[in-house]
């Protein structure tokens, strides 16, 4: 397929292009490169060995732009990365983060739906759920509250695309709920690249150990966690890259092997939705890790020293979150294929090969 990859020079999309070329797919790539820079195409490039990935510096408000990207290319899909992220910047700046991510994808989806493309995967988070009410956390687990705007515009995105799915039966959605990606490629060549202080335990381990920061703050050592710390469900990011090849299954008309509109329910439709053209999975590995279990496991495989100090708990913090990913298994065949000491090594290999991340452009 040719897939319209939105927000493709960033952290997730930049490893999705590789596993997308690599299962034989091409792609065009639309980013405004609010956080993200043109290196990181240009490796994608070398690593999957083509001169270039077509790129439009583009922003998804922009309705025109969109245009000639459908004007110029026929695209059967798209992949839906384009978004601001930071949990904090988002309560900050609210308007700033519904206006970008949830204005973006509508006039996104609405370019879309004009030139008969009608199948998307979107980016959602493990953030949906809120407090979840059980652990592991399945896609029947129902939706809670979430604690700053950009979860909010997660959560209601995902309503928006089920609504317009509901209206106009020729869509096909796939909502990708990510646990938490760290790890990078294993060439080193691309990774992520936070700007400033990072936000997320990986970035911050990994800059605490290249000795661009004193030591890491864990956050609460308190909570009912087998060590008291944080557990989450951290996922390399080159597996979640190739669920989202997997979950382009979702396009295949059953008959014929043809992407176009699915026709049949899938066969082993478990946790969940009877509609064979709206799919819900959890990404994630299954497994939960504490934010001490991160740490430890980065200073063994690595051989380097990652001090920290134990901090207050951080507002918004759950104690637990972890997944059933037996979903995307039994429909998309997808599961995690790398363990915690990959996520590590590679996390660390990007970061010290590249110790001010991507050159400035
Ligand atoms: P990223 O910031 O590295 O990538 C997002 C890309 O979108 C960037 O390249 C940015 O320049 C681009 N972008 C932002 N707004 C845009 C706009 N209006 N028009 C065009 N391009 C725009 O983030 P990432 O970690 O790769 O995340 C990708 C997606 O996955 C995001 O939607 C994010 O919310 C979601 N997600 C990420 C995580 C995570 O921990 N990284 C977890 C759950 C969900
Ligand atoms: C955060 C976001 C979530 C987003 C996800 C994407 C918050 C409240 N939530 O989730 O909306 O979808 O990133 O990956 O920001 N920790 C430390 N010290 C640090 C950083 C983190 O101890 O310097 C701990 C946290 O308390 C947590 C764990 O590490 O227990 C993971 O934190 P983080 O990487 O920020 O991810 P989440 O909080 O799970």
């Amino acid at each position: 397929m040719n897939i319209l990859v939105t927000g493709g020079a960033g952290f997730i999309g930049s490893h999705t292009l590789v596993e997308l070329y690599k299962a034989g797919h091409t792609a065009v790539v639309v980013d405004n490169l609010s956080n993200s820079n043109p290196t990181a195409l240009r490796r994608v490039a070398e690593i999957i060995g083509v001169a270039e990935i077509p790129f439009y510096k583009t922003d998804i408000r922009d309705r025109e732009g969109l245009e000639r990207v459908f004007a110029e290319h026929k695209l059967d899909a798209c992949i839906h990365f384009a978004g601001l992220k930071a949990v904090g910047e988002s309560v900050e700046k609210p308007w700033e983060y519904y206006e970008n991510n949830i204005g973006g994808t509508l006039t996104l989806v609405d370019v879309m739906r004009r030139h008969g493309c009608k199948n998307i995967i979107f980016s959602s988070s493990a953030t949906v759920y809120g407090d979840p009410v059980e652990i592991p956390i399945t896609e029947m687990c129902p939706k809670g509250q979430c604690t700053n705007p950009y979860g909010w515009t997660k959560s209601m995105l995902e309503q928006v695309l089920m609504d317009i799915q509901k209206a106009d039966r020729e869509w096909n959605v796939v909502l990708l709920r990510y646990f938490n990606p760290v790890g990078a490629h294993p060439s080193g060549r691309i990774g992520e690249n936070p700007n400033g202080i990072p936000n997320n335990l990986m970035p911050y381990i990994t800059q605490v150990a290249v000795g661009k920061r004193k030591e890491l703050g864990v956050f609460g050592n308190d909570y009912p966690t087998p060590d008291g710390t944080g557990v989450r469900d951290y996922i390399h990011v080159v597996d979640l890259a190739a669920a989202h090849v997997a979950a382009l299954k979702r396009f295949l008309k059953p008959e014929n092997g043809e992407y176009g509109t699915a026709t049949e329910p899938s066969a082993a439709n478990i946790h969940s939705t009877s509609n064979p053209h709206l799919s819900i999975y959890n990404i994630g590995t299954g497994h939960g890790y504490s934010v001490l279990d991160m740490v430890k496991a980065f200073v063994r495989v690595n051989a380097v020293d990652v001090p920290y100090s134990i901090k207050p708990r951080r507002a918004g913090d759950i104690a637990t979150c972890y997944c059933n990913p037996a979903k995307a298994k039994a429909e998309l065949g997808w599961e995690a294929r790398y363990d915690i000491d990959d996520m590590v090594r590679d996390s660390w290999n990007w970061q010290k090969n590249n110790p001010e991340g991507y050159p400035e452009v």
